[in-house]
């Protein structure tokens, strides 16, 4: 069952600690968010996914401020309870503290109660410090980060190595100790996000990170079935929305065609008083 009161970056601290499972989704538009929000989820993120999944774009790294600002907007006017969570785009918080302060300050102007940044190095452990220390709450993400996909090599699982799972560890410690409040963890095996999980005190919400996070997260599109074709691997698609979608409009189309569509009660008349005016009124120009 969903939380019964707003969720707020405390709930789910309390959520870990009461070993109850945190459900978070992404949305990035007001229909979207309206209907997430009355199905119960814990936390909503405007993902920079939006890239992907909405702006066409083949990865994440074209997103920008002002287009992940537009969709936070939106998604803020359908949530009542959840928590929302802004995600910031490539190179709106890396360049400086300032930058990254001045941005997600935005996110939080715009509605948002907390953001969402990439990754676990020194600068970026420095960055969450900076933004807690202003009161910006922040939540980490650890393993294949989008951002990183050339560093990477690609889209790749993190983490199967000792040495590079040992890595993921420290990092997710040291997020923490700099005052997140959560932790995403992407593509990670099961074993390194169980590890991550025993160790933290916050809650860990995993994508492809197996069963023992406190939460899962999932992208919104993956889960509907809005897209034709491929969908990841850890993802389930509970429905088809987009073979729903495409039949809704071939059969629109096919109506209108065949002039099934608009019938009668689509259709708005003139009083008959009306239109004899009407003629008369055309006549009259003659
Ligand atoms: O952008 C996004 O949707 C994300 C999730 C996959 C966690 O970062």
């Amino acid at each position: 069952m969903g939380s019964p009161k707003k969720v707020r970056v405390q709930t789910l601290l309390e959520k870990k600690q009461a070993g109850e499972k945190i459900v978070a989704i992404t949305a990035y538009d007001y229909p979207t968010a309206l209907l997430v929000d009355e199905a119960g989820v814990d936390m909503v993120l405007v993902g920079d996914s939006v890239g992907n999944v909405v702006l066409g774009y083949e990865s994440t790294l074209p997103v920008t401020v002002e287009e992940m600002r537009h969709h936070v907007r939106a998604v803020r006017r359908g949530i009542k309870k959840a928590l929302l969570v802004a995600d910031m785009p490539f190179l709106s918080y890396q360049a400086s503290i300032a930058h990254a302060i001045e941005n997600a300050g935005l996110f939080l102007k715009d509605g948002a109660e907390a953001v969402k940044l990439e990754g676990g190095t020194l600068t970026i452990v420095q960055i969450v410090r900076a933004l807690v220390d202003v009161g910006i709450p922040v939540v980490g993400h650890l393993g294949f980060t989008p951002q990183w996909v050339h560093q990477f090599g690609g889209v790749r699982v993190r983490g199967r190595r000792s040495d590079e799972a040992k890595r993921l560890i420290d990092m997710a410690l040291a997020l923490q100790e700099a005052g997140c409040f959560a932790i995403v963890l992407e593509l990670v095996p099961e074993e390194v996000a169980a590890l991550i999980t025993e160790r933290l005190t916050i809650p860990t919400i995993g994508i492809g990170a197996g069963r023992h996070c406190d939460g899962q997260i999932l992208v919104l599109f993956d889960l509907i079935g809005m897209l034709p074709g491929w969908s990841p691997r850890h993802a389930k698609r509970y429905a088809e929305v987009g073979d729903l979608i495409h039949h809704a409009v071939a059969t629109y189309a096919e109506e209108v065609r065949e002039g099934k569509f608009p019938a009668p009660e689509h259709t708005t008349h003139m009083s008959p008083e009306e239109l004899e005016r009407l003629k008369q009124l055309l006549q009259g120009e003659k």
